[in-house]
């Protein structure tokens, strides 16, 4: 579809654009004693001593928040169901967490907001965690008991779910950086192993969802997902040497996960091979872009002589509160690539700035939008946007000090207040127009 460009400083978006906002369970709702975060927040491992039990209360706040959201004029909401929240222990399924995610998605849906569901975002039920969590093949079979009993509750209510997000940033961050529970250094061997076992269950997932969806005859067309973060890496050295390295960080970072998840296929360090017959395995891409990352030259073997940072030497004006430069035409490389590629719609699931003051939100989505535009206007079939995030929240290991909500709240008083970027976000989705005076 052509978008046409009123004045330079107005650019139109088209209607096809759905526009709303992500969480994740994990980070909202609180007071869930048989998650992993919770275990990792004994340990002390969330910085300045934060725990998941506090979170944003959402759990108990649902009505209040769905409302905020309707201020909001959200189209759509991408948001996670616990695992432990419907298995909080072993064969045990929670028949309260059943109820609880039925009603919220109710009442979602009695708002006219379009529902997107991820099953798996970062997080597992201690029970998981106690039998070695994703590094443990065994897991696969527990999370599609899982995912059949979460499609099978929720029915004709939602037909779009991202199967496991970010795959390749949680097992970094859990095997490689030792951030998240069951956290270790370097461990290449456990990476590789618990990244397989992720693939597999996303395959799998991706069967058994349009499987048992067409089976009980659930009303929508299902539309099954990947969730990966994409990140844009340029080399800090012109020495031709490291173009290797920058070609094996971008293949473990990207084409591991892409190829595995979205075609079955295993590919380096393994030996290349299927995991499942040939064939497609994903009805749509999720795309979540922060920003772009640097590689310079070092003596990490394990990442073959890369190391991988942020820009340095940013200013204020262009770079967020967790110093992450604000690179807005990553995004449209970022994507042109992964379309080029699959010819798959594209969701972009993730795109937002922590920005405690909110002097750059505003702009951040401004300029992210424009890119978004462009490329719909180039033929790229781009039909979702979904700024991160509705509230501020725990932001995993980094505690509750990163500020990504539209919405801000006050951990003390669980008081929400809507930021002025959450008002110029508004308008956007009503105007469906970017100003970007
Ligand atoms: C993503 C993650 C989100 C959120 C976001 C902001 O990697 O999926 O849960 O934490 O980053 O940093």
């Amino acid at each position: 579809m052509k978008v046409r460009w009123l004045r330079v400083s107005k650019v139109k978006i088209p209607k096809t654009l759905l526009m709303g906002a992500a969480t994740a369970a994990t980070q909202i709702e609180g007071g869930d004693y048989n998650n992993n975060w919770y275990q990792w927040s004994l340990e002390g491992k969330i910085a300045d001593g934060g725990s998941s039990i506090t979170a944003c209360d959402h759990w108990n706040r649902v009505a209040e928040d769905v409302c905020l959201m309707k201020e909001l004029s959200i189209e759509t909401y991408r948001m996670s169901i616990e695992w432990s929240r419907i298995y909080p222990k072993k064969g045990q399924v929670s028949e309260e967490g059943i109820n609880h995610y039925i009603d919220e998605i109710d009442l979602l849906l009695k708002h006219n907001i379009v529902p997107l569901i991820t099953l798996h975002h970062f997080s597992s039920p201690i029970w998981i965690q106690d039998i070695g969590g994703w590094k443990n093949k065994e897991t696969i079979g527990h999370f599609l008991n899982f995912v059949e009993t979460v499609v099978t509750f929720l029915g004709d209510r939602v037909c779009e779910y991202g199967v496991i997000n970010e795959p390749n940033v949680f097992a970094n961050d859990t095997y490689m950086d030792g951030k998240y529970p069951g956290g270790e250094n370097g461990n290449v061997f456990a990476f590789f192993k618990a990244s397989k076992h992720l693939i597999m269950a996303h395959v799998e997932s991706y069967q058994l969802i349009h499987k048992l969806r067409s089976e009980k005859g659930f009303k929508g067309e299902t539309k099954v997902g990947v969730l990966n973060h994409m990140t844009h890496f340029e080399l800090t050295t012109k020495n031709k040497l490291f173009n290797l390295t920058k070609k094996f960080i971008d293949h473990s970072f990207h084409e591991f996960y892409f190829k595995g998840m979205v075609e079955g296929i295993l590919t380096f360090p393994y030996v290349k091979r299927r995991v499942a017959k040939k064939g497609i395995y994903a009805d749509f891409i999720g795309v979540n872009y922060y920003t772009r990352n640097m590689i310079s030259p070092s003596f990490d073997i394990t990442t073959l002589f890369g190391e991988v940072h942020n820009t340095k030497g940013l200013t204020n004006e262009n770079k967020t509160d967790l110093d992450w430069e604000i690179y807005p035409k990553g995004l449209s490389k970022v994507i042109t690539r992964i379309y080029n590629q699959y010819h798959l719609p594209i969701y972009i699931t993730e795109n937002g700035i922590a920005d405690a003051k909110d002097t750059l939100r505003k702009d951040y989505i401004n300029k992210h939008l424009k890119e978004v535009v462009q490329l719909i206007d180039n033929g790229v079939d781009i039909q979702r946007y979904y700024y991160w995030s509705l509230l501020d929240n725990l932001e995993w290991n980094d505690g509750y000090g990163p500020r990504f909500g539209l919405i801000e709240v006050n951990y003390d008083t669980q008081v929400r207040t809507i930021r002025e970027s959450g008002y110029r976000y508004k308008k956007i989705i009503v105007n469906r127009e970017i100003d970007l005076d």
